[in-house]
């Protein structure tokens, strides 16, 4: 393929799909994060990240849920809190053996988010 998005080249919808899945399981396997889930429908949750990372990368996939601003605007999050949810994106994706470009794509996308989420001082 000539040029091919960073969504082609994460494998699309469905690898992205099964990218989230693991990640949140990584998340919520860890201490420092795991309770800033609790009040959620982790089913939505991993349906709204996999379109948001979709659509970040460049495919052909619309975002349905609230913007990172407001969506996190009450959780307090830590910059070595946000630093720890980038290391699993990280490990996840080296799991799923996408290459070092795209991997670091994407994380260098998630960093793109940082000051919208971290509002803890
Ligand atoms: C770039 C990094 C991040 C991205 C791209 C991201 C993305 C998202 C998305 C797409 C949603 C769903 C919003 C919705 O359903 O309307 C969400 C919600 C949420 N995020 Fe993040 N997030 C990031 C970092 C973090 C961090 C660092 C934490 C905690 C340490 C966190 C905790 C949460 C929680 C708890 C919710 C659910 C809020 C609720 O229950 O409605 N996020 N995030």
């Amino acid at each position: 393929m000539e040029n091919p998005t960073l969504y082609e080249r994460l494998g699309g919808r469905e690898s992205i799909a099964a990218v989230v899945d693991s990640f949140y399981g990584r998340v919520l396997d860890d201490d420092r994060l795991a309770h800033f889930f609790e009040g959620t429908d982790m089913q939505r949750q991993r349906a709204h990240q996999t379109q948001f990372l979709s659509s970040i990368a460049g495919g052909p996939v619309e975002y349905t849920g609230g913007d990172m601003e407001s969506v996190h605007a009450d959780l307090d999050i830590s910059s070595g809190e946000f630093d720890a949810i980038a290391t699993h994106l990280d490990r996840t994706l080296r799991e799923f053996d996408v290459d070092d470009t795209a991997r670091e794509d994407v994380v260098d996308a998630f960093y793109g988010y940082e000051d919208a989420i971290v509002t803890a001082a």
